[in-house]
């Protein structure tokens, strides 16, 4: 496959963007529930599974909801580079995406993102009292009053996608506005 190839390096990227927000409206679409990779605070690997919010093709960017108190955050914030795997048996595609993160914990960005959850039977999840990966035996002391939800914004440094063939595996890295074609 040819380098610096244009007509097909826009193709893969409309392809893959057209996936990563179709999978933010369909519950059945693999990309949905892709693995986020972070570094722990003691410097090791960490990985977990998050819904994907919003795939933003014209900012570059993904988008999941969090509890501010989970790990997860303290890591983003402290490092925050990190990756997503996405993959998906019926497309027969792995995609990983290397992204710099945001965590907002308030603003219009965080409004809008509660107006959304609180509507639906995810909002316990950010009403809980008590942090997520806490002890249970603290008991349940208060009625929650205020939500802990998080938006992390995930801007795309750049993908590196995977399509397995019988007719021969392709794969590429792919940054804004260009590809290179990689051996799989
Ligand atoms: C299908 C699925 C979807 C999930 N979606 C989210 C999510 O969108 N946000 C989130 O914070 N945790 C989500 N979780 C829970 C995380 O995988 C993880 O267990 C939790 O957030 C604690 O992670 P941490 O200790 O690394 O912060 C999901 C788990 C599963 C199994």
């Amino acid at each position: 496959m040819p380098q610096g190839s244009t007509g097909k390096a826009t193709d893969i990227a409309h392809r893959i963007w057209t996936e990563l927000q179709r999978a933010t409206v369909d519950r059945h679409h693999e990309w949905r529930t892709p693995v986020l990779a972070t570094t722990g605070l003691d410097g090791l690997p960490q990985a977990r599974t998050v819904v994907l919010r919003a795939a933003d093709p014209q900012t570059s960017q993904l988008v999941f909801f969090t509890d501010r108190r989970s790990p997860k955050v303290a890591e983003l914030r402290a490092l925050p580079a990190a990756a997503f795997v996405f993959w998906s048996k019926r497309l027969n595609w792995q995609l990983r995406v290397r992204v710099a993160t945001q965590v907002h914990t308030e603003g219009p960005l965080v409004e809008a993102a509660w107006a959304r959850v609180s509507q639906s039977a995810a909002a316990g999840d950010y009403l809980a009292p008590h942090a997520p990966g806490s002890a249970l035996n603290n008991p349940i002391d208060h009625t929650p009053t205020s939500h802990h939800l998080a938006v992390v914004t995930a801007h795309i440094d750049h993908m590196d996608w995977l399509e397995l063939a019988r007719a021969g595996h392709r794969r590429a890295r792919l940054a804004p506005g260009t590809i290179t074609w990689l051996v799989p």
